[in-house]
C-alpha cells in the first residue's frame, strides 16, 4: 500500500484540517481511498481484528477504535489471521506486559505470509518508554504504535505508515484536547460505556495508572448526555458511566456538576432503562451519591467499591486515605440505604510489607462487608511507583499460599450473598443467546446473571425472571414476562 510519493503525501497533509475531529474524518476518508485501491488490486476485501486487555476503559476505547477503521471500510474478523491486528494493551500488573510480548511474536511469524498485514499497538503498555524500546529492538515489524492519549488519530497515523512503509511511534505525555464525536462501533447493540472522565490524580502506591493515563479530566455534562441520547436512539438500554475516580467527576471542571448530579441527568434520557458506574474510591464516596442510588430508579444497586486492603497500615501504605473500619462503615451505610444493594470489590494480596495479621484484617472485611463478589491479584511490581521501592516485597510463595486462601474466603462469603435471592421475581437485561442449548443469560440489576429458557428475539431487550435455583454465583430462572 505504500504510495511511496512523497510529494503526494505533502498534499494530501496540506490540504487537512486543522481542527479535530474533522481533520480524523479527513484521513479517514484519505485511508478509505488507499484501502479500496489495495483492494481493487487483491481482489478481496480487507479486515482487521481488534484485541483489548483490561479494563473497562480500553474496551471502550477499543469501540472508538473499531468504529474509525470500519469507517475506513476494514471488514471486522473474529481471528488474528486479520489483514490489521490492533492490540489495546493493560500494563496494571507485569503479566499482562509478558503475555502481550508473546503474541507479538506470533503475529510477526504470520506477517512473514501476509505482507499486507499491519500491527498496530496502543493503550496503557504504550505509555511506558521500556516497552516501547523493546518493541523497537525485538519486535521491528510492527506497524504503529501510539497511547492512550491520542487514540482519535489512528487514521492519520494509519497514513503516515502507508506513506513512510516504516514503524510510526505517537506516544504523548499528555492529553492536550478531549476530541468528541469520532465514530463508534458497539460491541453489544444494547449496552454501551461512555467516558466521563480520564485519568486519575490518587497515586495509589503500587498503581502505574497516574502515570500512563495522566491527570483528571472530566468530559462536559452535556457532551455525556448528547452521548447517551445518541445511543439510545441506536438501540442501547443500558449505559456504563466510566471513569477512574468517578466521584472526582466535575471537580477540577469549571462550573462542574458532582457525579450524583450527572447519574440524575443521565437518567432522564429517554430509552436509557439501565445506568452503572465505575469505579468510586472508598475515601470520598458521598452521602449524595448513595441517595442517588437509591432514589433513582434507573441506576443500578450495585456498588463496585474497591477495598484493596483490609489492614488500615497497608491502606496507608497504599496511599488509600481510608482505614478499616472507615471501610466498614460505609459498606454499613451503602447496605442500610439502598436495600438489595450489591456491594463488589478489588483486593491485591501480598503488598510489601504484607504480615499474617494484615491479611487477616483483610479476609475480614471480606466477610463483614458481606461481598457479592471479588476481583482479587496478586501485587504486581511496577516500575516507577513508591511501592517498587519498598522494602519487605513478599516472597512469590506467600503471598501465593494466601492468595489461594482468600479466593476460599470471598468463595464462601459470595455464594453465601447470591443465595439471597432464590425464588424472587426480579428484571435482567438479556445479554447473550446460547443457540444450541435455547438458553438466554440475563444480568440483573445487581450484576448476577441468570440462566433461562427463552428466544433469541428477546436478546437486548428487559423481562423478568423468576429465579428458581442459585447454582453459586448465578442462576437457573423461568422467564415470566416480557416489554418490562
Ligand atoms: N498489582 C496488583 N493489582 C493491582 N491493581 C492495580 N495496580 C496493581 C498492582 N500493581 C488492581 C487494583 C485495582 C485493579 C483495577 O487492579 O485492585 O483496583
Ligand atoms: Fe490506580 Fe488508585 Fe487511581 Fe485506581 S484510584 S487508578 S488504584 S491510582
Amino acid at each position: 500500500m505504500n504510495q511511496g510519493n512523497e510529494a503526494y503525501a505533502e498534499r494530501i497533509r496540506s490540504l487537512a484540517p486543522t481542527e479535530e475531529p474533522e481533520r480524523q474524518y479527513y484521513f479517514i476518508d484519505v485511508m478509505k481511498g488507499i484501502l479500496l485501491a489495495r483492494e481493487e488490486e487483491l481482489g478481496r476485501k480487507l479486515t482487521m481484528n481488534i484485541q483489548t486487555f483490561g479494563c473497562q476503559m480500553n474496551a471502550k476505547d477499543s469501540e472508538t477504535l473499531a468504529g474509525i477503521l470500519s469507517s475506513i471500510g476494514y471488514l471486522e474478523s473474529d481471528s488474528e489471521e486479520a489483514d490489521l491486528v490492533l492490540y489495546n494493551t493493560c500494563t496494571v500488573r507485569e503479566n499482562a506486559n509478558t503475555r502481550v510480548y508473546g503474541r507479538i511474536g506470533y503475529l510477526g511469524n504470520r506477517k512473514k505470509l501476509n505482507p499486507e498485514k499491519r500491527i498496530i499497538l496502543c493503550g496503557c503498555m504504550m505509555q511506558e518508554p521500556q516497552a516501547v524500546e523493546k518493541i523497537r529492538k525485538s519486535y521491528r515489524f510492527v506497524d504503529v504504535i501510539f497511547g492512550t492519549h491520542n487514540i482519535y488519530k489512528l487514521a492519520e497515523l494509519l497514513f503516515e505508515r502507508e506513506i513512510s512503509g516504516s514503524l510510526i511511534v505517537d506516544v504523548w505525555d499528555k492529553a492536550e484536547t478531549i476530541v468528541e464525536d469520532l465514530p463508534r462501533l458497539n460491541k453489544y447493540g444494547f449496552k454501551a460505556g461512555i467516558n466521563i472522565m480520564y485519568g486519575c490524580n490518587n497515586f495509589c502506591s503500587y498503581c502505574i495508572v497516574p502515570y500512563v493515563r495522566g491527570r483528571e479530566r472530566s468530559r462536559s455534562a452535556e457532551d455525556i448526555v448528547e452521548e447517551a441520547r445518541h445511543l439510545a436512539a441506536c438501540g442501547v438500554r443500558e449505559v456504563m458511566l466510566l471513569g477512574q475516580n468517578v466521584n472526582s467527576y466535575g471537580k477540577n471542571t469549571e462550573g462542574g456538576i458532582t457525579f450524583a448530579q450527572l447519574l440524575a441527568r443521565v437518567s432522564e434520557v429517554e430509552g436509557i432503562r439501565r445506568i452503572r458506574f465505575m469505579t468510586p474510591h472508598p475515601k470520598d464516596l458521598s452521602d449524595e451519591l448513595i441517595e442517588e442510588i437509591a432514589r433513582n430508579d434507573k441506576v443500578c444497586k450495585h456498588v463496585h467499591l474497591p477495598l484493596q486492603s483490609g489492614s488500615s497500615s497497608l491502606l496507608k501504605a497504599m496511599n488509600r486515605h481510608y482505614t478499616k473500619e472507615q471501610y466498614l462503615e460505609l459498606v454499613a451505610k451503602i447496605k442500610e440505604r439502598i436495600p438489595g444493594v450489591a456491594v463488589t470489590t478489588d483486593i491485591i494480596v501480598g503488598f510489601p510489607g504484607e504480615t499474617e495479621a494484615d491479611f487477616e484484617d483483610t479476609c475480614d472485611v471480606v466477610r463483614r462487608a458481606g461481598f457479592m463478589s471479588a476481583y482479587t491479584f496478586l501485587y504486581s511490581k511496577r516500575t516507577e511507583t513508591p511501592a517498587a521501592k519498598m522494602e519487605n516485597q513478599i516472597p512469590d510463595d506467600v503471598a501465593g499460599a494466601r492468595f489461594k486462601r482468600l479466593l476460599e474466603v470471598v468463595g464462601e462469603v459470595s455464594s453465601a450473598q447470591a443465595q439471597e435471592f432464590e425464588g424472587q421475581t426480579v428484571p435482567v437485561l438479556c445479554e447473550e443467546y446460547k443457540a444450541e442449548e435455547g438458553l438466554m443469560t440475563g444480568r440483573m440489576d445487581n450484576n448476577l446473571l441468570v440462566h433461562f429458557p427463552c428466544e433469541e428475539k428477546l436478546l437486548g431487550e428487559l423481562v423478568t425472571v423468576k429465579l428458581d435455583v442459585c447454582k453459586g454465583f448465578y442462576y437457573l430462572g423461568t422467564l415470566c414476562s416480557t416489554g418490562v
